[in-house]
C-alpha cells in the first residue's frame, strides 16, 4: 500500500478500515492523517493499517463469570482474522451479568444496546464481532448492531459444565431453584445447601441449560448469523475456541462484501420466523419472545411484520424437541454432544424457510447441504425426531383477553400441573415485591390451593426494569402444594417453570391497565385452548376501577407521565427508562430506538 496516496489532496479517500468516518475536523485528509499518528501509538504499520478492520467487542468484566472465557476467546479471533489478512482490533462495551447488575439487567439492556450500535458506528471498523453469552448481552448485541447496519458476527461465550453433589448432576439455573426451594421448605438441610452452593456453577461460562443465554445463543445460529457449533460448544471446549477461530475468518470473508452482508439486508422476516421457529422447538426462555420483538422492531423492513401472535402461530405448527433442563432433563453439554444445532436445524427442516440469507452468503439450505448430520440413538434421544417430540406444539403461547388486551406469554411445556391451563380461580392480589416478601409466608394470607396468586408492578415500567419475579413463590401455609396459577406483567428466568403467566400487558404501571385494578377475589379464566385471560368484570366495572385509581393517585401526589405511573420524576438514564420503555409485546425496548422511533420523537415535539 503506498501510504503517499492518503496523503494526496487531489484523491478522494475510501470509505473503508481507518478511512471511515472521516468527518472530525473538516479537512478529510487531515483527519486521516491524525488518525493514524495515534494509531501508530498503538505499533502498528502501514501495512497492518490498510488491511480489512475486523473490531472485536470485549465484554468481559471482573463482574461477569458468564464471560470470563473472554481473553481466550479474543486471542482465537485475532488468529482467525489475521491468519485471513485483516487487521483484529478490540475495544469495550459494558458488560451485563445477570446476578450483578442491579436493578436488573433487562434495565441496562437498552444502554448496552445503545452502546453497542454507537460505538460500531463511531469507529472506523468494517466488520464488527460482538463477543458475548449472558442473558441480556447477545439481545443488546443484536439490537445495536442491526441499528448500526455494519455487518455484524456473533460470537458466543457459551454454556458452562454441569457441576455434581453427591453423585447427581447438578447445573445453574434450574438447580438453583429447585435445591433452594427444598432447602425453605425444610427437606433439605443447611449443610447441603452449602454444598451445593460450590457445585452449581463449576466453570465459567453461561448458564448451563435451555434459560435465557443458551436461548438466544440458539436463536442467533437460526437467524444464520454465526457457525451451527456456535450455540452449544461449552465455553470451556476447545470447540469453542475453533468456533471462535471460525468466527475470524468468517468476518474477514464478510470484509469483501461489506454492503451485501448488513444485518438489515441479510435477515429477512423468513430469518425471524426461523428463529422463531427455533425458540419453539427447544422449549426456550419467554424471555426471548421479549428479546426477539425488540431485535425485529430495530429492523426496518421487519418491525410490524411481526407480532406476538407470529409467535403463536408458529407454535401450533412447532413440536417441543429439546431434552434440556428446564422443560426436560439434561445440560448444554449433552446438547452439544447430540449434535447440537447442527442437528436440530436438520431435524426442522421442513419448517423453515431455507431460502433465508445468512453471514456467509449462502442460504440457510445451502448451509445445511454442505454440513449434513447423521443421527444416531443418544442424538435422537435427546434432540427428537419430529414424528416423536417430548409435546406436540405450543412449548411457548400468547393469550389475550380483558386482562391482557396487549398479550401475556405461557409456557406451557414448563407447567407441572397441566390441569391449570384450563382453570378458573379467584385472585389473591400482591401489589408489588414488597408486598409480596411482607404477606406470602404469613399465616394470615387468605389463600387455598384453588387461588390464582398475582403480582403486579413488575413490568417493564414498574419495577423499574420488569424483574424476574414472576415465579411467585408457593405460600408456606400451602405446604405440598407444588404448583398454582400465577399472574405478573414481569418476567421469569428462562431457567424457572411451573404455570406461570407472563408479560401482561398493559403493565399495571399504565394508568388505565385492567391488570392493574385486579383485587382479591376477583376471578381469573385462563384457557390454553381458546388462548384466554380474563377477568370476570365488565368493561363498564373496569372502566370505573380505573377511574378511581385515577382518583387515588391524584390524592397522593403520585406523578403521571402521559399514562405511565413514574412517580417522582428521576434524572438521569432512569428517567429516560421509565418515560420511554416500551411495552412488552414491543420489545420492552426504547420508544425513541425502534426502527420507527423517528416518529416517536416528531410526536413528542408536536
Ligand atoms: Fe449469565 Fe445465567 S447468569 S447466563
Ligand atoms: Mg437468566
Amino acid at each position: 500500500m503506498d501510504d503517499n496516496q492518503d496523503y494526496d489532496l487531489d484523491k478522494p479517500i475510501p470509505a473503508t478500515g481507518l478511512r471511515q468516518g472521516l468527518t472530525s475536523y473538516g479537512d478529510a485528509h487531515f483527519s486521516l492523517f491524525l488518525r493514524k499518528v495515534f494509531i501508530k501509538a498503538a505499533g502498528y504499520g502501514e501495512d497492518a493499517l490498510a488491511r480489512p478492520i475486523i473490531g472485536i467487542i470485549n465484554t468481559g468484566s471482573g463482574f461477569n463469570p458468564c464471560h470470563a472465557n473472554v481473553p481466550q476467546l479474543m486471542e482465537a479471533v485475532k488468529r482467525g482474522v489475521q491468519l485471513n489478512g485483516g487487521l483484529a482490533i478490540e475495544f469495550p462495551t459494558i458488560s451485563l451479568h445477570e446476578s450483578f447488575a442491579s436493578p436488573t439487567s433487562m434495565f441496562l439492556r437498552n444502554l448496552m444496546s445503545m452502546d453497542t450500535e454507537e460505538m460500531i458506528k463511531a469507529q472506523p471498523l468494517d466488520v464488527c464481532i460482538m463477543i458475548g453469552g449472558c442473558d441480556k448481552t447477545v439481545p443488546a448485541q443484536l439490537m445495536g448492531g442491526i441499528s448500526a447496519n455494519k455487518p455484524v458476527l456473533p460470537l458466543i461465550t457459551g454454556p458452562m459444565m454441569p457441576g455434581s453433589f453427591l453423585g447427581q448432576r447438578i447445573g445453574a439455573c434450574t438447580d438453583c431453584r429447585s435445591s433452594w426451594a427444598a432447602y425453605r421448605a425444610g427437606t433439605m438441610d443447611i449443610e447441603d445447601i452449602s454444598g451445593i452452593n460450590e457445585e452449581l456453577a463449576p466453570t465459567v461460562g453461561t448458564c448451563g441449560v435451555m434459560g435465557t443465554a443458551s436461548t438466544m445463543a440458539c436463536i442467533t445460529a437460526g437467524l444464520g448469523l454465526m457457525p451451527f457449533s456456535g450455540a452449544a460448544a461449552p465455553a470451556v471446549s476447545s470447540a469453542r475456541m475453533r468456533v471462535a477461530e471460525q468466527t475470524g475468518a468468517d468476518a474477514v470473508k464478510v470484509a469483501s462484501k461489506l454492503n451485501e452482508r448488513r444485518p438489515q439486508t441479510i435477515l429477512s422476516r423468513e430469518s425471524f420466523l426461523n428463529a422463531i421457529t427455533v425458540l419453539q422447538a427447544i422449549g426456550g426462555s419467554t424471555n426471548a419472545v421479549v428479546h426477539l420483538m425488540a431485535i425485529v422492531n430495530r429492523h426496518p423492513k421487519v418491525a410490524g411484520t411481526i407480532t406476538l401472535r407470529t409467535f403463536d402461530e408458529i407454535g401450533r405448527k412447532t413440536p417441543l424437541l429439546i431434552d434440556l433442563k428446564p422443560s426436560g432433563d439434561n445440560y448444554m453439554n449433552d446438547f452439544h454432544n447430540a449434535g447440537g444445532m447442527l442437528a436440530l436445524m436438520h431435524t426442522l427442516r421442513p419448517l423453515l424457510h431455507l431460502e433465508a440469507l445468512t453471514i456467509t452468503g449462502e442460504t440457510l439450505g445451502e448451509r445445511l447441504d454442505a454440513v449434513p448430520f447423521k443421527t444416531f440413538p443418544y442424538s435422537v434421544q435427546l434432540i427428537r425426531p419430529l414424528d416423536n417430540p417430548l409435546y406436540p406444539s405450543s412449548a411457548l403461547v400468547t393469550l389475550y383477553g380483558n386482562l391482557a388486551p396487549g398479550g401475556a406469554i405461557l409456557k406451557a411445556a414448563a407447567s407441572k400441573d397441566r390441569s391449570l391451563l384450563e382453570y378458573e380461580g379467584p385472585a389473591v392480589v400482591f401489589e408489588n415485591t414488597a408486598d409480596l416478601a411482607k404477606r406470602i409466608d404469613s399465616d394470615d394470607l387468605d389463600v387455598s390451593p384453588q387461588s390464582v396468586l398475582v403480582l403486579k408492578s413488575i413490568g417493564p415500567i414498574g419495577n423499574p426494569g420488569m424483574p424476574e419475579a414472576g415465579v411467585i413463590p408457593i405460600p408456606r401455609k400451602l405446604k405440598g402444594v407444588t404448583d398454582m396459577l400465577r399472574l405478573s406483567d414481569g418476567r421469569m428466568s428462562g431457567t424457572a417453570g411451573g404455570t406461570i403467566i407472563l408479560h401482561i400487558s398493559p403493565e399495571s404501571g399504565i394508568v388505565d391497565s385492567p391488570f392493574g385494578v385486579l383485587k382479591d377475589g376477583d376471578l381469573i379464566r385462563c384457557s390454553l385452548a381458546d388462548r384466554v385471560l380474563e377477568v370476570n368484570l365488565s368493561d363498564a366495572d373496569i372502566a370505573s376501577r380505573v377511574q378511581a385509581r385515577k382518583a387515588t393517585l391524584q390524592q397522593q401526589n403520585v406523578a403521571l407521565h402521559g399514562n405511565r405511573v413514574v412517580g417522582t420524576r428521576k434524572r438521569g438514564y432512569r428517567g429516560l427508562y421509565e418515560t420511554s420503555v416500551n411495552q412488552a409485546e414491543d420489545g420492552a425496548d426504547f420508544d425513541f430506538m425502534t426502527a420507527n422511533g423517528a416518529e416517536t420523537f416528531e410526536r413528542r415535539s408536536e
